[in-house]
Parts: structure tokens; sequence; C-alpha cells
């Protein structure tokens, strides 16, 4: 590719750009290479990797970070009032950074306090969310409501599908219609406008959608009279986002439960919310001692977000009990198989599917693992069978045949839980595995390797 760059004195030059062994090579015609670097995303180098060696027993305590599926929605909501919004226990992972920068494009004012982040929306405009933007990332689609109630119009593109299935974001537009937008997509853009305002209405999902649902809220908080949401998801993230809303005004009822009642009209005022920690990352954890036959305590994880998933563990020989600062998980027995189904909340989680299926190609016996919430997630699958393990897949439904040693190997990371499903199979597997393009689990784990490493994990980060 060509480049012409501009030197202060208005000199053109001419570059090309070449793409050589996992580096960008930048020369001129006239020279050699001018400079050859390791490109960069989201702040990482995108072709760093995991060294990991297997066989180390996790001990010690984990802190489990802020979740990011509840602090993406708060973020976006801070677009809903002209008051700060001061969000602390946000995880500093990527995928929090982005959101906060989609903000920032719409002329928010984001503080990085010590205590926390502040978001000023005081002098936002709503301009179009580009693809670019929003294939990053698809909880950008999260602005649209916001927008929408602030402005009375948004636009913002449709994101398109991702790694472990389409995705669609049909419901969310079918709840802002039934608030009283008019929506049309166009050239790939979500157009929606409501120039007398949204109106309170019943919302009835036809599928309880964590993003729908959270769209639908915040929609309703500035909607006139007031809303009803049924079949809404349960997840504790909602419940988060609610309370978050409520502290910026918001008068809401039932987040957390299928029926959700919201006022509307709000009046919004300057607010503070922490928010709550990350259970998808303690479940990670609780594999992690698990499948390295170890123990780990789990500060800020709480048993009650975390029911089904314990009971998953406690079937497969895992012990599971409550302390002080949070959860402790030890297995010291053998693993035993068990049979797993994914489902909307309180239903076993879609987003711990991974990490449990690495833990079954460790256990004695077979476990039929059932992917009900997405189309695709099972890319994890092919990536485990090359550090040896013996799964079979049908459909959505994978049958894991433990037992057969595992051992290290390259290995390639495509989606956030299909990563960590690798970096747990590698803490048992023989030997050295490399994880590629861990700029995924960069996305929603802070700090994975450092944390895993304080518990006596022989993992490296290997920056190119
Ligand atoms: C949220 O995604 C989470 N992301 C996901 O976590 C999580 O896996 C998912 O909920 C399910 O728990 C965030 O919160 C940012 P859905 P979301 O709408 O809201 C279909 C991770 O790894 N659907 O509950 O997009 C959809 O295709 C991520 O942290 C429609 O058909 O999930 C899926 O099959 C991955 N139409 C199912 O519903 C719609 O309009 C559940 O999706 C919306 C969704």
């Amino acid at each position: 590719m060509d480049l012409i760059a501009e030197n202060d004195w208005n000199k053109k030059f001419q570059f090309t750009l070449t793409w050589r062994n996992d580096r960008i090579i930048l020369s001129q015609k006239q020279r050699a290479d001018v400079c050859s670097f390791t490109p960069l995303l989201d702040g990482f180098h995108i072709m760093d990797r995991l060294r990991i060696s297997g066989g180390n027993r996790l001990q010690g305590a984990v802190t489990i970070s802020g979740a990011k599926n509840a602090a993406l929605p708060q973020i976006a909501a801070a677009l809903l009032s002209p008051h700060p919004l001061e969000l602390t226990n946000l995880p500093a992972v990527t995928d929090v950074e982005n959101m906060l920068g989609v903000v920032t494009l719409h002329g928010a004012v984001v503080n990085r306090a010590a205590h926390g982040t502040i978001i000023d929306t005081s002098a936002i405009v709503s301009k179009e969310t580009s693809y670019d933007t929003v294939r990053r990332m698809r909880a950008t689609v999260l602005v649209l409501a916001p927008l929408l109630a602030r402005f009375g119009h948004a636009r913002v593109s449709l994101p398109g599908g991702c790694a472990i299935g389409a995705r669609p974001v049909d419901m969310h537009i079918k709840a802002l219609a039934t608030l009283g937008a008019d929506v049309a997509i166009e050239n790939g853009l979500i157009v929606a406008s409501a120039p007398g305002g949204l109106k309170g209405a019943r919302v009835v999902l036809s599928s309880p959608s964590v993003g729908a649902t959270e769209t639908a809220m915040m929609a309703a908080c500035a909607a006139k009279g007031e809303t009803e949401i049924l079949n809404a998801a349960r997840e504790p993230e909602v419940a988060d986002l609610a309370a978050c809303l409520g502290a910026m005004g918001a008068r809401i009822e039932g987040a957390g439960t299928h029926r959700i009642l919201i006022e509307g009209s709000t009046t919004w005022q300057p607010a503070k919310h922490h928010g709550i920690s990350d259970r998808i990352e303690a479940g990670t954890y609780a594999v992690a001692a698990a499948i390295t036959g170890g123990q780990l305590e789990l500060i800020h994880a709480r048993l009650e977000n975390l029911a089904s998933v314990v009971q998953a563990l406690e079937a497969m020989g895992v012990s599971v009990w409550p302390s002080d600062r949070g959860l402790v998980v030890s297995r010291d027995g053998p693993l035993k198989g068990a049979d797993i189904t994914t489902e909307p909340y309180p239903g076993f989680p879609t987003d711990l599917q991974a990490q449990f299926m690495a833990l079954a190609c460790c256990a004695e016996g077979a476990s039929l693992i059932r992917e009900t919430v997405f189309e695709n997630r099972f890319m994890h699958v092919p990536e485990l069978m090359r550090l040896g393990a013996n799964i079979k897949l049908q459909g959505t439904t994978a049958l894991v045949r433990g037992g057969a040693p595992l051992r290290g190997a390259q290995v390639m990371a495509t989606d956030l839980r299909a990563s960590v499903s690798l970096v747990l199979a590698a803490l048992v597997s023989e030997g050295e595995t490399i994880i590629n393009r861990v700029y995924h689990l960069d996305r929603g784990y802070e700090q994975l390797d450092r944390k895993l490493r304080l518990c006596g994990a022989d993992i490296e980060r290997l920056t190119s």
C-alpha cells in the first residue's frame, strides 16, 4: 500500500507499507526499510503471545475485577443525562477503553480520577457511530437508545456478526419502535428518530436478550409514562445497570426478574455507581483452581451470582465455600465428567462454556456440553484438540471424552472466552504452549497473566 506523508514545510514523501512475517515495513523507493514495527491494537501489540508451561497447581488468592458486561452499558447510560456520572470498579480491559472512546467521540469528557472514572456529558452531540467503531465492539450498539432518548435521533451502524454468531439486534430495534421511535435500516445504519419524544409502553421481548433489555431500560427512562418490560433478561449485569440508572434519578422496579417496571420522564442528577464484580472472570479462575488441582480464594466473587456454576463445579468433584472476602474453590480428588447446557441467567452462563470444556477435557469419563445461546460458540474446540483433547461436535453439542493427556502446542486465540479456555488447558498441558493473538484476552480479562503468575502459574507474556 502507498502512503503520502507531508512534513511541516509541505514537502510530500511517498512511502510503501508492506506486511512481512508479522511486521509492518515502511519503506521509501530510494531507500531500504525506513522502519519496521509491530502493529498495535488497543494499546497492546497485536502479535503479543502467551507462553505457558503446564503442571503447576495454583494456590493463593485472586482479586476479581469489576464486571466488563456491567461496565459497558453503564458507560453508554452516561449519555442519557447532562450531569456527570462517576463509575468505580471499572475493569482495566480494552472493551471498557473502547466504550469510553465511543462516548468521547460524542463529546463526553472522561476524567480518570484515582477513585473512579467521571464521565461528563454536559456538552455531547449525537454523531453517527460508524461501522468501524461498532464492528470492533458490538456492545457499541448500546449507545443507540441513550442518544435517541437524549436528542430525539441517532444513527448507529448495524454491528454485523462476530466469531460466535450472527448476533442480530432486531429485538433492540423492535423495543425502540414499541416505545414510539421510527427506526429504519439505511445503508447498514440503524437510523432512529423520535421527534416528539419516546412514550412508555409494554415491551415484550421474544427471548430474554441482555442487550435488548438494557436498550429498552435506557430508552424507557426517558420515555413519557410507564414502561413494562416482559421476558426481560435476569443477568446480574442488568440489575446493576438498573442500580446505576437509579442513582442517576431513574425509578425502576423488578430489574433481575423477567418483569421490569420503569416510571419514565426521569429527572436526571449527578451520580456515582460502584459496579459489581465480574462473575465470568470469577468462574474462569474457579476453573483454573479446579483444572490444576489447586485452591484459590476469589476475592469479591459472589455465590449468589454463580449458583449454576458452583453446582456444575461440585458435580465435577470440586469443593466451593464462601469466605469473608468472597469464595474459595478447591480440588484435591479426581475430576468427574458432567453434562452442561448453557441458558440465560440463572442457567449456566454461555460465557463459561469454553472454560468448562477445558475442565471436562481433564475429567474422568465423558461430558456432554450443549450451547443453546449462540450458534457458533465452539471456536475453541479445534484448538483444544491441537493440545490433544478428545472432542466430538454434533451441531451445538460437544461430546468431551476426558482423560486424554494434554500436550503443549502453538494455538490461536479466536474470541475472548475461547482464548481463555486455551490458557486453562495450557496450565495442565505437558510442556510449553504458545497462545497467539492474546489481544482477545485483553478485551475482557484484566492482567490475566499477572494474576495467574501470582498464584503459581508458569506463564509469561511475549511482547513482540
Ligand atoms: C451479552 O451479549 C454479553 N455481552 C455476552 O458476553 C453474553 O454472552 C450474552 O449477553 C449472553 O449472556 C455484553 O453484555 C456486552 P443477548 P448480548 O442479546 O447482549 C440473540 C462476553 O464474552 N439476539 O442476550 O449481545 C443473540 O444472537 C460476551 O463477555 C437476537 O436474536 O447477548 C443470541 O443468540 C459474549 N436478537 C441471544 O439472542 C437481538 O436483538 C442472546 O443474545 C439480540 C439478541
